[in-house]
């Protein structure tokens, strides 16, 4: 094993009917003015709204309403919120959503204390914060990105057309809220693009070095036989308990650290699909599902034993009488079937991404991984994105 420093201060708390026994309890912790942030009111619809104010009011809370927080939230909506928590003096911030909602967030809690441009100080490039960002809270309502548990935040500056992410410890929720029956109202297409990204974040923290034998390889397999099992079982029956709270701990599990121990992680994937997003309106799954098999199929021969072991131990390939590099092969493809058969759409054309974007642009801006078997040039980057369509 490398050396490590491992850390989450997130106290979280899982199950379901977890915000009705636990939100009044942990808001007691906090001064009286709290920001209740959310997205476009799907949890108004599906009553989670209600019982969070309720619960918030039990506690005798100054609630401040932050709503509209759209998909892949922009750096306006960011400065947006922080103008609203000075206004109004907010002690702590409350989101209530998916990855949008919550990044959203990590990020207002960083822009209503500081001074300075957090853009250009902490996601532009990577910063030191040596100040106390506002607490925050979250309740996670779909299972995907892992932000509740995480200090990661990702912002879209929609000027400056980079759409990128930063992990802070300091941005870590001070408590997460995780009931997986929440995520039985995630409209379908919406529920696998998630799983898929739960997925991508496993197979980019799998796909990087050491590969001697270690516990963050041997969970992360564990994870993405679990995810596969689950997103099958849950396309199935939106409303299998079982498999959704599995998924919604996957997703925690893939953010929280622990499986990225010794590890360097090939961001990449994540790379090239944050700046399609700048781009294109798609979910971050889909465009995930696009990326990945291209990607693999040009690396997986630097480092074959790896993708082997893949083959082997999370598609249950036999690589009996068969070359290493033809076993390593067959996971892949095995990856591209999966994605075909949970229906998502695989390419970027299908996806809807037109031939006249600007592919070549896209490429020059996205940001160069250091922590995989080879690293990418612009120039391949481009050719991945024209074999994506
Ligand atoms: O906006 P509302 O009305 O809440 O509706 C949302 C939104 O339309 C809806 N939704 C969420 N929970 C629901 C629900 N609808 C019904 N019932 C529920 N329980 O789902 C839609 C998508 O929500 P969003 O939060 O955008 O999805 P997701 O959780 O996939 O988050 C995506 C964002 O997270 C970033 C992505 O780039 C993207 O901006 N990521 C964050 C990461 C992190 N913090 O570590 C890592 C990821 O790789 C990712 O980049």
């Amino acid at each position: 094993m490398n050396n490590f420093i491992f850390e989450n201060a997130t106290k979280t708390v899982f199950g379901e009917g977890c915000v009705r026994e636990y939100l009044s309890c942990f808001a007691g912790h906090y001064k009286e003015t709290v920001m209740l942030a959310y997205g476009g009111g799907s949890i108004k619809k599906n009553g989670i709204y209600d019982e969070v104010v309720e619960s918030l009011e039990k506690a005798g809370k100054n609630v401040i309403e932050f709503a509209g927080i759209m998909p892949n939230p922009s750096y306006s909506k960011v400065q947006d919120g922080a103008r609203l928590a000075r206004e109004n003096e907010v002690d702590w911030i409350l989101g209530v959503g998916g990855g949008s909602v919550m990044d959203c967030c990590k990020a207002i809690s960083l822009a209503a204390v500081y001074d300075g441009d957090i853009w250009t100080d902490f996601w532009a490039r990577l910063g030191v914060i040596s100040f106390e960002p506002l607490p925050v809270g979250v309740i996670a309502t779909t299972a995907g990105t892992g932000s509740e548990m995480s200090g990661r935040a990702v912002i879209t500056n929609e000027e400056e057309k980079i759409k990128t992410g930063r992990d802070y410890p300091k941005c870590n929720p001070r408590f997460a809220l995780i009931d997986p029956a929440y995520t039985y109202t995630v409209p379908e297409k919406q529920m696998i693009s998630g799983g898929f990204g739960i997925l991508s974040h496993v197979m980019e923290i799998y796909f990087s070095p050491p590969d001697e034998n270690n516990v963050s390889d041997d969970i992360a397999e564990a994870l993405m036989r679990g995810v596969i099992r689950d997103l099958r079982t849950s396309i199935k029956n939106a409303k299998d308990y079982t498999a959704r709270s599995n998924l919604m701990w996957e997703s925690a599990m893939a953010e929280n650290r622990i499986i990225k121990i010794g590890k360097r992680l090939d961001l990449q994937c994540r790379n090239m699909e944050h700046q399609l997003g700048v781009y294109t309106d798609f979910s971050h799954g889909e465009r995930l599902a696009a990326l990945h098999p291209v990607y693999y199929r040009h690396i997986y021969k630097d480092a074959v034993r790896k993708f082997k072991r893949f083959a082997v131990n999370v598609w249950n390939i036999s690589a009996d009488g068969k070359p290493d590099e033809k076993t390593a092969r067959a996971g892949v493809e095995a990856l591209a079937d999966f994605i075909k058969e949970i229906g998502l759409p695989g390419t970027l054309q299908k996806l809807g991404v037109s031939r006249r974007l600007d592919l070549k642009r896209i490429a020059d801006s996205c940001q160069i991984s250091s922590g995989g078997y080879r690293q990418m040039t612009h120039g391949e980057i481009y050719e991945i994105f024209k074999e994506c369509m």
